[in-house]
């Protein structure tokens, strides 16, 4: 059979992406445009600027995203692209280029969620690698990113049931705030991570929020632990001990993830774990995961952790191979849910 090749659009967030993914799963390219030394002088995204940097990547991006897989658009079978959650006036700039190129070309638009995409990250290899073994269900989702965090259970592809979320602050939302507390350069997680591989996880004893009883999460009382700490050294003058610091806080986060995965793993009897989103590409968590999981776990590869297209490319797929084609009236939706 003819393999089916998808053309993928990101722009939710700070980053504009294409990529050309065949059968959900071969990633014949993946093209990101980072904005973040942009935003890194705002301390955070800033959306107006991301919106206006999206208008001025897309066409290249989409462009090299092609001739990097060495197709042309007529050898597109159909166009993926986020609707949602997301900025909106980033959002926008993705869908209108994805309905011109679907109009233009006369092939179908898939319209893909952002956190279906970050599950679907851990379907993807490259051309020449042996395919990592595909996910198995039912599975179990813990899905940790900049917006979200949320443990999702999937009894076959496209089907969600979302058992718990954060209270508060996503992961990396309490990764990129601490990051801020400890002057660490933007964003926060991958500058934590570097801080931590120097620290003492032992130094602080921070809260772990366990929410006994439900699936839940909560960073913000972590959050404020670090924050008294931080002020306790400031008050008295004292160089900040930023790697013990992190590296506590860390191995918080950590410690509550992987506890509470597991145990709705054994809970809801699936048969595997997946953990995806911009914090799955965390040393520590990927090396927690792999080491106290007593089932097998999948973590994308460390960059389509983050932002990318060729995870929409691959849920487009598994979309697109169920008849699930958007209209091309359709418009952004900014805070879509899984379920
Ligand atoms: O999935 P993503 O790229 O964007 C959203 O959909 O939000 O996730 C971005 C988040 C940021 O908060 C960033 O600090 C965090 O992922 N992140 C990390 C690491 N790399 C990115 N957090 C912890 N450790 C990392 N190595
Ligand atoms: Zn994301």
């Amino acid at each position: 059979m003819k393999p089916a090749r998808i053309l993928a659009i990101e722009t939710s967030c700070d980053e504009t992406a294409a990529a050309v993914v065949e059968n959900g799963r071969l990633m014949l390219s993946s093209v990101v445009a980072s904005q973040m030394d942009v935003h890194a002088r705002y301390g955070g995204v800033y959306p107006e600027v991301a919106s206006r940097q999206h208008v001025l990547s897309i066409t290249p991006v989409i462009r090299q995203a092609l001739a990097q897989a060495h197709v042309t658009l007529e050898e597109i079978d159909a166009v993926a692209v986020t609707c949602g959650p997301g900025l909106p006036g980033s959002l926008v700039v993705g869908l209108n280029a994805a309905k011109g190129l679907a109009l233009g070309a006369g092939r179908p638009l898939v319209a893909v969620n952002h956190l279906e995409g970050h599950i679907y990250a851990a379907w993807v290899y490259e051309a020449g690698e042996i395919p990592p073994a595909e996910p198995q269900f039912p599975l179990l989702a813990l899905l940790i990113s900049g917006g979200h965090t949320e443990l999702n259970l999937m009894t076959d592809h496209l089907t969600y049931r979302r058992l718990g979320a954060t209270l508060d602050d996503a992961a990396g939302e309490a990764f990129d705030k601490v990051g801020r507390l400890l002057g660490l350069p933007y964003p926060g997680g991958p500058s934590i991570q570097k801080a931590a591989e120097e620290g003492d996880p032992q130094r602080f004893k921070f809260p772990r929020a366990r929410l006994e009883g439900t699936w839940n999460f909560s960073f913000s009382g972590l959050k404020t632990a670090v924050l008294y700490e931080v002020q306790k050294f400031q008050k008295v003058d004292r160089p900040l001990p930023a790697a013990d610091l992190a590296a506590s806080f860390q191995a918080a986060v950590v410690d509550v993830l992987v506890e509470k995965t597991l145990k709705a793993a054994h809970t809801f009897g699936v048969k595997e774990i997946l953990v995806a989103g911009g914090v799955s590409a965390n040393r520590a968590l990927r090396q927690a995961f792999r080491s106290q999981s007593d089932f097998p776990v999948h973590i994308p590869r460390l960059s389509l952790c983050t932002d990318n297209a060729a995870m929409i490319g691959a849920a487009g797929y598994f979309r697109f191979v169920r008849g699930q084609i958007a209209d091309l009236s359709i418009d952004v939706q900014p805070t879509w849910t899984l379920s």
